[in-house]
This record gives C-alpha cells, structure tokens and sequence, in this order.
C-alpha cells in the first residue's frame, strides 16, 4: 500500500544526475549509520553483552535430540523490530546471570523450548493471548500438539515486523502448516484479487481471523464473514435462487463457488434447546466408541444407529433434545478454498435436486471434540430418505433427492415458478407449507412409533 514511498519517487525523477545523487546518498547513509550507531549504544546500555555473545556467526547449540538451535539473534534485525524498545530481560527473565553462558542448559527439543516460553507474550499483549488462548490451535496445545502454532511460531520475537505493512501472501505465518490450502488459495479468485489488487480481498487471518481461530465448519463457519464483505450476497441470489436463506442456512458457500468439488452432506449434532453443537463431553471420549460399536462393519451408521447414538449425545435430563442439522458442505479443506469467479459457481437446480444427486452420495455425522474440530463417522446415505430419522434430520431435505415423490413434483413447480414470479411465489410458498406440515405429522406418527420400538439406554451402554 505504501508502494509510492517518497523517496522512491525522488530517485525515479532524479535519474540523469546518478552520480551526484549516489555521493548525496553515500553521504546521507553515513550520516544514518551514525544515528543508527547511536540509537545502538542506547540499545547496548542493556543489551550489548547479550549481543556479543548472541550476534555472533555460528552461535548454536546442539539439544539432547540432535537438533542444532541457532542462538544467533541479529541486532540489525532487532533494531528495526518492533519490540526494539524492549529489553532481552523483558522476556528472557528466567535466565541465571551467573550461569548462564558457562554451564550447559537442558534443552530437549526446539519444539520443548518454543513451549516453555509459550507464556512470555502473555504480559504485554494480554488482549491477543486472551484471543489466542481460546482457539482452536491452543486448545490442539493443551491437548499436547506438537504441530499446533504458540505466538512465536507466528511471530519471530526478534524480528517482528508491524502486521500493517503490506506483504506478500507468501508471508503470512499460517502458509507454513497449511501449505496445500495455501496453495489453492493463492489460485482462487480472493487470492489472485489479493495479489492484483492489494488488501481489498482476504487473506487467511480476515476469514479465519489470525488468534481467535476456530474450527471452520463449527456454526456456521465463515459465512458471516464472507457475508460482511459481500453485503449484497443475500439479495443478488434471491434473483435467481429461491428460498435463499434456507439455501445459505444449509449450504456452506464453497459448495457452490467451488464448481469442481466434491460435495457431501454433514449431519451435525445440535442441542435442540440451547441450539449449542453438542462437543464431546470432556475427559470421555465416547464418540468415536460409540459410533465404531455401532457400526462393527463399518459400513456406516445405519437409522437406528443413529438414533441410539442421538440418544446417548442428549443433554442429561433434557427429553431427548438432540437434532441433527444437515449442511451440505465440500470434502476437504483444500477444496474450501478453490473458490472462482461467479460465472463459474454452481446454478443448476438439478445437481443437488434430482434422485441420487452427487452430494447425497456421501453422509458423515460429526460432533464436536474437545478442541472444537470435527469428529466425524459415515452414516448410510439411506438414512436421508427414511422419514424416522426426518424427526432428527429436521427442516433439511432436498426436494428431488429423496424419495418423496411430492416435493419431485413441487420442484417443477418451483423451477417454473421462477420464470413467472411473482405470481408463483406466495402459491409456492402455501404449498411447501402443506408439505412441511404433512411431514411433521408424520415425522409424530413416525417418532411415536419409534420411540415404542426403539432400544431402551440400558441396551446400549457400554459394555
Ligand atoms: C558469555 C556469552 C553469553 C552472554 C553474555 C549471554 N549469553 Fe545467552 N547463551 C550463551 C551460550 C553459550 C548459550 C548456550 C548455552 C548452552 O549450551 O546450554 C546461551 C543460551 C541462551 C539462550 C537459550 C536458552 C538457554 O537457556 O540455553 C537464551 C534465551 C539466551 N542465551 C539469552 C541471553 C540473554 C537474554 C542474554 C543477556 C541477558 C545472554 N543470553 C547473554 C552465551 C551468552
Ligand atoms: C518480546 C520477547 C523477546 C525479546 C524482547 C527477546 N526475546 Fe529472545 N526469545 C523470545 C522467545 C519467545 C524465544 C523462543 C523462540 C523460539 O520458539 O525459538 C526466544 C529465543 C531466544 C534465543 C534462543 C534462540 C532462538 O532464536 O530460539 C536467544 C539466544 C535469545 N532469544 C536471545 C535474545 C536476546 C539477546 C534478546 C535481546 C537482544 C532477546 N532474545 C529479546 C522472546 C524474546
Ligand atoms: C496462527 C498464527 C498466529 C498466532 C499463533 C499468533 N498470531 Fe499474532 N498475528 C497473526 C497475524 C496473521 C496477525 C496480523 C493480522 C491480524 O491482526 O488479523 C497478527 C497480529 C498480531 C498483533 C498485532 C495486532 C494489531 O492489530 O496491531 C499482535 C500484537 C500479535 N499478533 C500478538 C500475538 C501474541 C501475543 C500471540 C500469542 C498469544 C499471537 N499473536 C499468536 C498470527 C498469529
Ligand atoms: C515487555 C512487553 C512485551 C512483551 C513481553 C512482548 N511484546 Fe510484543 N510488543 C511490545 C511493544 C511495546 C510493541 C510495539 C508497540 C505496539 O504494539 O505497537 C510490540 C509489538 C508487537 C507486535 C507488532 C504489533 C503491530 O502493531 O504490528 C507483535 C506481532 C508482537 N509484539 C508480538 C509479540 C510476541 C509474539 C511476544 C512473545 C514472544 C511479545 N510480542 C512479547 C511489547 C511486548
Ligand atoms: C474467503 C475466506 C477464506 C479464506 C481467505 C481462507 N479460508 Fe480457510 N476456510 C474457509 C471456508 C469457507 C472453509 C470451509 C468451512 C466449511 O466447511 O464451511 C475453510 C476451511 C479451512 C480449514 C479447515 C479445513 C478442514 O480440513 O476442515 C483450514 C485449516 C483453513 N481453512 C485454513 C486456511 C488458511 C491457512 C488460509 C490462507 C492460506 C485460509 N484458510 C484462507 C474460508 C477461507
Ligand atoms: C505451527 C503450525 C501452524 C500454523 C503456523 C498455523 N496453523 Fe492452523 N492448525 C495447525 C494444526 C496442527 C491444526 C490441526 C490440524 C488441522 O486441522 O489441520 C490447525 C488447525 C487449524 C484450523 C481448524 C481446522 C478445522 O478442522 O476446521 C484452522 C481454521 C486453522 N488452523 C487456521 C489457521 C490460520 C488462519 C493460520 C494463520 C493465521 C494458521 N492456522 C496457522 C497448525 C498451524
Ligand atoms: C446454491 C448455490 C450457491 C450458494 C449456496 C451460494 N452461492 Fe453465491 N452465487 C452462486 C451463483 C450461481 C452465482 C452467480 C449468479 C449469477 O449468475 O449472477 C453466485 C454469485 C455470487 C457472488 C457474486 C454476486 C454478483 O452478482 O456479483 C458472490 C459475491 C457470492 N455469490 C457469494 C456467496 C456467498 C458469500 C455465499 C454463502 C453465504 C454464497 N455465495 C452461496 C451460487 C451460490
Ligand atoms: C475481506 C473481504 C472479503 C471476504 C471476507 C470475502 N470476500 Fe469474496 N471477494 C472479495 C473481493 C474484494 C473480491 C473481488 C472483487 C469482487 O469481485 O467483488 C471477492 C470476490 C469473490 C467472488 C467472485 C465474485 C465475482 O464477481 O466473480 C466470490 C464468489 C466470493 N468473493 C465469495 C466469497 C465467499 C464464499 C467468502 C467467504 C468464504 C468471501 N467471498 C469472503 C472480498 C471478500
Ligand atoms: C448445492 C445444492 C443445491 C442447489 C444447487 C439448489 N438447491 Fe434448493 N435446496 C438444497 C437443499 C440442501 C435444500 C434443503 C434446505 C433445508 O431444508 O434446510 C434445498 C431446498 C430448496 C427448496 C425448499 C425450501 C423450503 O422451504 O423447504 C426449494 C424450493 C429449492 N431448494 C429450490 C431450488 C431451486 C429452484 C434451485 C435452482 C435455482 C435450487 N434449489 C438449487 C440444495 C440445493
């Protein structure tokens, strides 16, 4: 953004007296390396006997796993950091003056060393560790990660730069860990509009955000980020697509605007009172338990199954209370991020509204684990269909995909209704009504039926 650097402009336009400018230059990087040198002896009244041990070619250390540690820190690069007004006490407190230097200290692994001083930013910056503490990467952390990122895997201390300076994308931390999503990223339509175009279009951190990041298919995952950038979202599909909100209630964004992706319906467990998505009760991992008893052949859960599992994930004392919520979402994160240019994203009715349309073909039952991040186990695509489970798979069915030959017949109706609007409309809308009530009062024959049938909690303890 700061492109246009004033003095860049100055050199531009001065050209033909090279020379003069070079000994002016010459004579004003002397007179900067003077105040630099000054601004250095400042630095060094605490710091320079850290440095000359520290700015040193070749420092390093062997750790007890074989890894070499460099414990070079450049004061050129710490001088034009941020933190240069910072003392190396500021953050390295713990070290023993009279020591250190001369005995050797135990260090197991670079990765053992970046956790014990995990806490050191926790002081000064109390908003972002606050932040930072409640996602997804500490939570992965606490639970022993060795991959997850702690603030200097993000941020060299020594070196840091401020986050406002424009960069190039390549330089954003996350690349790092995620390299296959940032590589389709870079391709997709925002980051190509972010390198053509500069800050306009996100990079990771503006969907994910950069500390609070959480599990991205958890709620409703990044839609209402992509809808605070694209404001007119809502009203630029309603042209075309009816029953929008319902649509983007039940679809996640990159099911449409990443037209070759795989697609597949997540059914994802909801507390039907408090409308929380249900995680894994802490200390107990029972899912996965549970979800592979069921389904010894792995073939996928069946309806009852299904049904047990909801039962045994129901809040105590709470009447049978969970719900699934469908979404139609891709198979995997590199594909969340091979968005294009709306000419190209997905219009046509029939992909999903026809008998065995693609996405109905793959069913997966999540809940959330202890990190937030999905757990997840197949479920029989039959299960979608069958009206016992429509109670738990409430308000999500698409027209044609299932086979309830009505709604077939009210999607024609729909298709044509949306050539001649508005007369079609309210129509349309008396009829689904019809529809959803004969289906509720079948989804209450049905579940009373099941519920007389269905297994009694004692069954399906564990053994
Ligand atoms: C006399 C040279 C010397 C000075 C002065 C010195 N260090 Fe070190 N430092 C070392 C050596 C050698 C090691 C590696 C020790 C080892 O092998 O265990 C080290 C290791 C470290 C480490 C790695 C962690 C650890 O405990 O081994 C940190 C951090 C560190 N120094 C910071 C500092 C800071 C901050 C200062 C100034 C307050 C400082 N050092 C001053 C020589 C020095
Ligand atoms: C803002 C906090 C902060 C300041 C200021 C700071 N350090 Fe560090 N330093 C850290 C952290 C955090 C680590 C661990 C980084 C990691 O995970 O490798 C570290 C690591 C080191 C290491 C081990 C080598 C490495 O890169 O991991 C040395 C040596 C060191 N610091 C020296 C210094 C010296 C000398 C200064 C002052 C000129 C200084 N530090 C200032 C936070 C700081
Ligand atoms: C997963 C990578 C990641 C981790 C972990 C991370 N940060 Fe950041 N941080 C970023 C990115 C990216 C930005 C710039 C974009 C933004 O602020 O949204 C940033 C910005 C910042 C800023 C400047 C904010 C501003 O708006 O001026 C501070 C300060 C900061 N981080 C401190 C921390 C601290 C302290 C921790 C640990 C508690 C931490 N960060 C952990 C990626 C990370
Ligand atoms: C002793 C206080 C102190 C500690 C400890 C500290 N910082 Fe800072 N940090 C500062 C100050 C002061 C600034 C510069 C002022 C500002 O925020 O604009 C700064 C700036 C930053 C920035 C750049 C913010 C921007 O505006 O772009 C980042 C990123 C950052 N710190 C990360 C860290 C990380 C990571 C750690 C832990 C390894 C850490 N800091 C530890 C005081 C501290
Ligand atoms: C335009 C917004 C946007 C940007 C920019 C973006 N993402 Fe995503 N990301 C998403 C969406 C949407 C999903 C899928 C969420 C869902 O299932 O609904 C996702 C999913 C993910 C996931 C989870 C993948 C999985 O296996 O479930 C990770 C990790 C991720 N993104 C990391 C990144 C990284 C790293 C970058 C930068 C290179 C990035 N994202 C840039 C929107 C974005
Ligand atoms: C030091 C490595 C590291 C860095 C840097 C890092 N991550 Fe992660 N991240 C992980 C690991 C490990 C996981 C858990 C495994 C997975 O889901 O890929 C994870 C998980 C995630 C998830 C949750 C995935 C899900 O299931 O929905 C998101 C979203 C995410 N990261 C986004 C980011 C963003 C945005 C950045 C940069 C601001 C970033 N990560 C930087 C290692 C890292
Ligand atoms: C059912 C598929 C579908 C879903 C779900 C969907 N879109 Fe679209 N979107 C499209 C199609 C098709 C177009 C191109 C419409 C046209 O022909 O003008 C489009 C156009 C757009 C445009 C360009 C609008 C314009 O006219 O310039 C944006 C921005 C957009 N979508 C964002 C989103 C966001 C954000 C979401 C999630 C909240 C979303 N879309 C969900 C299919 C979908
Ligand atoms: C930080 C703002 C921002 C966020 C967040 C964001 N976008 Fe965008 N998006 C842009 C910009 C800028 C462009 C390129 C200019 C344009 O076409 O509007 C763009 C382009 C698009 C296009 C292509 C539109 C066309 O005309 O071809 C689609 C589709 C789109 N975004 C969908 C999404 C989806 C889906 C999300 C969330 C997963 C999202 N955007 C999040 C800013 C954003
Ligand atoms: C990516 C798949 C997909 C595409 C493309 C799609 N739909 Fe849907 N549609 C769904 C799903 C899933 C539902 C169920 C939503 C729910 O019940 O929450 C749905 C529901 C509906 C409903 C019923 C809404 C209600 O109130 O129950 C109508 C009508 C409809 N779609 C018409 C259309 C038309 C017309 C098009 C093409 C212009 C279209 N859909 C494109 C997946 C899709």
């Amino acid at each position: 953004m700061n492109s246009s650097h004033p003095f860049t402009g100055l050199m531009a336009g001065l050209r033909p007296n090279r020379l003069v400018i070079a000994g002016l230059i010459g004579l004003f990087i002397g007179l900067a390396g003077l105040s630099a040198q000054a601004e250095e002896v400042e630095l060094a009244k605490a710091e320079k006997d850290c440095l000359a041990c520290h700015d040193k070619e070749g420092v390093k250390k062997t750790l007890q796993n074989g890894e070499v540690l460099s414990m070079r820190i450049s004061t050129k690069a710490y001088v034009e950091s941020m933190h240069k007004e910072n003392s190396c006490e500021d953050c390295h407190a713990d070290l023993d003056a009279k020591t250190h230097g001369k005995v050797k200290s135990d260090i197991k692994s670079k990765r053992d060393f970046t956790v014990s001083q995990g806490d050191v930013c926790k002081e000064c910056h109390k908003k972002k560790y606050a932040q930072y503490d409640d996602s997804v990467h500490a939570a992965l952390i606490k639970e022993g990660s060795k991959k997850a990122p702690l603030c200097s895997d993000c941020h060299n201390p020594h070196t840091v730069q401020s986050v406002k300076l424009v960069q190039p994308i390549e330089a954003t931390p996350c690349v790092k860990c995620h390299e296959p999503i940032f590589k389709a990223y870079s391709k997709d339509v925002h980051g190509l509009e972010r390198v053509a175009k500069g800050k306009s279009a996100p990079l990771c951190s503006d969907c994910h955000q950069a500390h609070d990041v959480k599990a991205a298919s958890l709620g409703e995952g990044v839609k209402d980020t992509c809808i605070g950038c694209h404001k007119e979202a809502l009203a630029q599909h309603a042209d075309w697509l009816p029953n929008t909100g319902r649509h983007f209630a039940a679809i996640s964004c990159p099911a449409c605007h990443a037209p070759n992706a795989q697609r597949r319906v997540n059914l994802r467990l909801f507390d039907g009172a408090t409308n929380a998505q249900i995680s894994e009760k802490s200390g107990v991992p029972q899912f996965a338990r549970l979800a592979n008893d069921a389904d010894a052949k792995g073939m996928g859960l069946d309806e009852r199954a299904l049904w047990s599992l909801l039962k045994e994930f129901s809040q105590e004392g709470a009447d049978n209370k969970t719900v699934l919520r469908g979404r139609l979402e891709v198979r995997s994160g590199v594909e969340a991020h091979q968005l294009s240019e709306k000419s190209k994203a997905l219009k046509d009715c029939n992909v999903c509204h026809k008998e065995g349309a693609s996405p109905f073909q793959s069913v997966t039952l999540t809940i959330a684990g202890p990190d937030g991040r999905p757990l997840r186990h197949g479920v029989q695509t039959a299960v979608l269909s069958s009206l016992t489970s429509m109670d738990s798979v409430r308000g999500f069915y698409a027209i044609g995909s299932t086979r309830i030959k009505l709604l077939d017949i009210l999607l024609v109706l729909v298709v044509a209704g949306a050539v001649c609007v508005p007369l079609g409309h309210m129509t349309i809308k008396r009829l689904f009504k019809g529809v959803r009530e004969r289906l509720e009062a079948e989804r209450l024959a049905a579940q009373h039926a099941a519920a007389a049938g269905a297994p009694q909690p004692d069954e399906t303890a564990p053994k």
